[in-house]
């Protein structure tokens, strides 16, 4: 399981390698209902621990990508959170969990008066929002604060806008980094929580190397393990005391191509391992066929993958 060393979910307590062996049960500490969801990992996200170059590394090269590709999700709602703001340009915004920055660089450039901070534990993907900002011209206006937010959030000072992109189910209390939140946010000041529903797809409805429905058992095998797992968080927010809570879902499509065909490869490549004895031996075999490079049906060529996301969004204001 090498190759989970990659994305997300959860937790830095368990170093890389951990697969998707890690679901709820593995973990004795019990706690709060949200263990379940930091403790699943999401096959193609890693850990993003600080303490892992080497996977941190190639976890932000497959969150860049992912960003790119489902990056019209990203300016929609950032579109629907200036509306939300009204006429008032936000001075300082902080991006929490910021990956590799594509996030925080759509921020910077979506609010050009504004300072943005991006908040990660990973020192690997703050290097990677700087140099993003240098090479975008907008390192003035960016900066970095490394922090694990299961501590807690970092004194950043007075916040108008803050955006949580596929990070808050990692964190260890969401509930209590939500109220955080309420209180570093001036009045005004808008919450934006962004969560995508686990495994992308790719292939077409029919299609799965012979097996069809093969995405859709692969997904619920990483949903059973509690990978990517969040709640709908329009209650945990309302209990922090926000105001009411916008809230939508979409698809999200990826332009059929090479980028998409890269895509592919590189989540379901990190699928395969994780899968390993949780899914049909007929299903493994063909994912192995999707991942070959000499099988007719292998992802990294094809002209029909067309990267699938559902995403939903939560958006609310310090009243
Ligand atoms: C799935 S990535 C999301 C990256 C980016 N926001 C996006 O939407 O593409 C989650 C990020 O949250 C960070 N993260 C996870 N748990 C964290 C914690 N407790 N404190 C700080 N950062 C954390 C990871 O290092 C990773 O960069």
């Amino acid at each position: 399981m090498g190759n989970m060393t990659h994305h997300p979910a959860p937790s830095h307590r368990h170093g890389p390698g951990h697969g998707p062996g890690h679901s709820p049960h593995a973990h004795p500490e019990g706690g709060t209902r949200h263990d379940e969801h930091r403790h699943g990992h999401d096959p193609r996200h890693g850990d993003g621990h600080g303490n892992h170059h080497g996977g941190d590394t190639a976890h932000a090269r497959l969150l860049e990508l992912e960003a790119t590709t489902f990056a019209p999700a990203l300016e929609e709602a950032l579109d629907r959170a200036a509306t939300a703001l009204g006429p008032a340009a936000p001075r300082h915004v902080a991006d929490l969990g910021s990956g590799p920055g594509v996030g925080t660089l759509a921020l910077a450039r979506r609010f050009p008066a504004a300072q943005v901070t991006a908040v990660d534990h990973s020192p690997v993907m703050l290097d990677r929002v700087l140099a993003a900002a240098r090479d975008a011209g907008l390192a003035d206006r960016v900066r970095t604060a490394e922090a694990d937010l299961d501590a807690g959030l970092p004194d950043l000072g007075p916040l108008d806008v803050v955006w949580a992109s596929s990070s808050l189910h990692h964190v260890a209390d969401p509930a209590a980094l939500l109220g955080r939140l309420h209180g570093a946010l001036a009045p005004g000041g808008l919450l934006v929580v962004v969560e995508s529903d686990g495994m992308p797809r790719f292939l077409p409805e029919d299609a799965g190397a012979g097996r069809p429905g093969l995405e859709d058992r692969c997904r619920e095998v990483a949903a059973r393990a509690g990978w990517n797992a969040y709640p709908d968080w329009r209650d945990d927010l309302e209990r922090a005391g926000f105001g009411p809570v916008d809230r939508w879902t979409r698809t999200a499509e990826g332009v059929p191509g090479r980028q998409a065909a890269h895509y592919a490869h590189l989540v379901l490549g990190r699928l395969r391992g994780a899968l390993e004895g949780r899914l049909a031996p007929e299903d493994l075999a063909a994912l192995d066929r999707l991942l070959d490079p000499e099988d007719p049906a292998f992802v990294g060529r094809r002209h029909d993958i067309v990267p699938r996301s559902v995403r939903t969004v939560w958006a609310a204001r310090r009243p």
